[in-house]
């Protein structure tokens, strides 16, 4: 597997989730992706972006387009230095919430993308990656 680009956006505020959106779209477009995988990982990136704004305190999203064989693919990490998650298995319950969201996003990005990885440090921070393939 070889990186063939890479950027990094911020996602600090709620406009930032937009501007995340986007710029996905566009990766996916540009990597050839079809359109339902494209909306797929376009909605993975609205459920953690706002995550990130929401309970990261804000942070950063690393993007990386992959070349593995004749597959090409998209990584994505969110990243912030926020309280982290205290359980993560709980976390990744459907319908379990610490705030007064749904308790689906995580569950939900999860299972709209091919790679899911979740890592999360009490008091230091969470940072989450996903990864599709076209
Ligand atoms: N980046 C993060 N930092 C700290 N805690 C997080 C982070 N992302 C998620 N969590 C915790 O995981 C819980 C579950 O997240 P999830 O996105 O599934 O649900 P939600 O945001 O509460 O509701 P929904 O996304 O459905 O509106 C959150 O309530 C929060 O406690
Ligand atoms: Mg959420």
């Amino acid at each position: 597997m070889t990186v063939r680009t890479s950027g990094s956006i911020p996602v600090r505020i709620e406009q930032d989730v937009v501007v995340a959106r986007q710029a996905v779209r566009k990766l996916a477009q540009d990597c050839g992706m079809r359109l339902i995988d494209q909306t797929k990982l376009v909605t993975a990136v609205s459920e953690l972006a706002r995550n990130t704004v929401v309970y990261g305190g804000g942070g950063d999203m690393d993007w990386d387009i992959l070349d593995e064989g004749p597959r090409s693919g998209i990584r994505l990490t969110f990243r912030d230095e926020g309280p982290g998650i205290a359980d993560v298995k709980l976390a990744l319950t459907d319908g379990w919430t610490s705030g007064s969201g749904l308790g689906l996003g995580l569950t939900g990005a999860k299972r709209l993308v091919d790679e899911f990885e979740l890592d999360s440090t009490l008091g230091l921070g969470t940072r989450i990656s996903i990864t599709k393939w076209s």
